[in-house]
């Protein structure tokens, strides 16, 4: 609507799990859809996709990203504005769950972002402090799936 092109690059891990797609498809100039298993679109990430674009010749303005921690971008120059998804507890910058760093500097992403310059992102921090919550998202997820898995009576 605002006039310009827009690539997108949309990834799943599997057919079962793909949404939004028409919505994406309209609002894209080019459209690539990615599976993990290649149960559907291509097969493979979306940072296979995006570099496999730039080295086609695209040029890119900024790449809006939301997803997987690991970055292409950068290798290429190309200005990445990154959502990122920490846990989040109070969303008052309080917990301290959601912490980041970015540019050296300390950062909640419940109120400083969740938007942030992907190139200055601390990944290797974000990804250990994503990887302290597994075992309490793991057994959550469980006890949802044990809900769904009894009879209603
Ligand atoms: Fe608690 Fe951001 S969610 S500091």
């Amino acid at each position: 609507k605002m006039g310009v092109e827009v690539h997108s690059v949309v990834g799943f891990r599997n057919k079962d799990l793909v949404i939004l797609e028409d919505d994406f498809k309209n609002n894209s100039d080019v459209f690539k859809l990615m599976t993990d298993d290649g149960s559907y679109g291509e097969k493979g990430l979306v940072t296979n996709a995006l570099e496999e674009l730039i080295k086609e010749g695209n040029q890119y303005d900024e790449v809006i990203t939301i997803g997987p921690l690991i970055m292409i971008t950068k290798k290429y120059d190309v200005k990445t504005i990154v959502s990122m998804n920490p846990i989040m507890i109070d969303g008052t910058g309080m917990c301290g769950g959601c912490r980041l760093t970015v540019g050296g500097e300390t950062k909640f992403a419940c109120v400083d972002g969740p938007d942030f310059d992907g190139h200055l992102v601390d990944f290797d921090e974000a990804m250990k402090r994503g990887q302290m919550y597994k075992e309490f998202e793991r057994h959550a997820y469980e006890e949802s799936c044990n809900l769904l898995n009894k009879e209603v009576k």
